[in-house]
């Protein structure tokens, strides 16, 4: 036992990964659980706000992209699962998990989407603050997820420039069109910095998480560096970051925000948002009215192994 703990030790310091079937102390095994099974749900829930405005997209073009992009999110999800699976959780229970609401899944999918121009918000600051977050992350200690960030990712920079693009058309559009994309931002600015998680003197997991270099940087390392860099780029969209307080400290060179909601922030994550309930319950009537897709690719596999154990 003794010479397992040291090998782990050794392996994390040295940078090696570590792979499903090396040793691992069972609260590493339950910490990334948790987390990636809560990255997982993140990735299937964030495809119901968008999901909404397929068949609303202005146009040809952006029905395609938004199809494909809320596709990919599925992709990523599948991704997570089977990384998720690796420790010896099922699907079935990560699924039960998230619908009887014992996991959670990123606050930032139970704000609704009321106009064209939160599909732009989304991309450019939900995937804009993932990609921070997730590069990070995707030098973490442990294989499975490391290589599936990799992934993910390069897809979710796609996301990104989609969200830019139409941010950028709306801001150099009508009045109206440059107004609708401001009140989107008012919306979900506050929303996006929540997404980071509590500060860190008030995160309960952080020690652990960095201790085994499953988290790399710390939530407000992460979230000042996304402050610094969308209000230098919503200067070039010319719309204004929602903050009074708003300030460029000289000495750090960086921005400083007035302080998060954080009243919202764990009422949100606590099921009282705006969306939790709608949410959820998309997501179980999808788990139950599909199930025959279920019972039909279990039956051909249990038909098939059969077949391969008579021949
Ligand atoms: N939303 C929901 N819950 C959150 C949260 C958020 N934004 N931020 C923190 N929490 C929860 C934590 O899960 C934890 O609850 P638990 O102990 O019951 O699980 C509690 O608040 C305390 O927070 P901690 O800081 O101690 O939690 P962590 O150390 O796990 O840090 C995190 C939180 C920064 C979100 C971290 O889990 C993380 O980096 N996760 C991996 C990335 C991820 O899940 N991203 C989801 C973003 S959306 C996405 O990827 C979809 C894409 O398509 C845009």
């Amino acid at each position: 036992m003794v010479d397992l703990e040291l090998t782990f030790e050794k392996n994390l310091s040295i940078g090696q990964k570590i792979e499903p079937r090396d040793w691992m102390p069972e609260n590493y095994r339950k910490q990334l659980i948790r987390l990636i099974s809560q990255h997982a749900h993140s990735e299937i829930v964030g495809m119901l706000p968008e999901g909404n405005w397929i068949t609303r997209a202005p146009s040809l073009r952006r029905k395609i992209a938004l199809l494909a992009k809320v596709q990919d999110e599925a992709g990523h999800g599948l991704y997570l699962y089977c990384a998720a699976e690796t420790l010896g959780i099922s699907r079935e229970e990560m699924f039960d998990q998230l619908h009887t609401k014992k996991a959670k899944y990123s606050s930032i999918f139970n704000y609704p989407t009321l106009t064209w121009a939160d599909i732009g918000m989304i991309g450019w600051l939900v995937d804009g603050a993932a990609i921070i977050n997730q590069t990070t992350m995707a030098k973490c200690s442990y294989g499975p997820y490391s290589r599936g960030l990799l992934r993910i990712c390069k897809e979710e920079n796609f996301h990104k420039i989609q969200g830019m693009e139409i941010v950028g058309i709306l801001c150099s559009g009508t009045n109206e069109q440059k107004e609708m994309a401001q009140e989107s931002l008012n919306r979900w600015w506050w929303p996006s910095l929540m997404m980071f998680g509590p500060h860190d003197t008030n995160s309960p997991n952080s020690s652990d998480l960095m201790k085994w270099k499953i988290k790399i940087k710390s939530n407000d390392e992460l979230r000042q560096r996304f402050v610094d860099m969308t209000v230098e780029q919503a200067k070039v969209f010319g719309l204004t970051i929602p903050d009074p307080e708003l300030k460029f400290n000289t000495e750090t060179r960086s921005w400083e925000t007035g302080e998060i909601n954080w009243d919202e922030f764990y009422s949100v994550i606590n099921g009282n948002g705006l969306c939790n309930n709608e949410r959820i319950s998309a997501r179980r009537s999808a788990y139950e009215d599909n199930s025959w897709v279920r019972d039909a690719a279990t039956s051909y596999k249990i038909k098939k192994n059969k077949k391969a154990e008579a021949a």
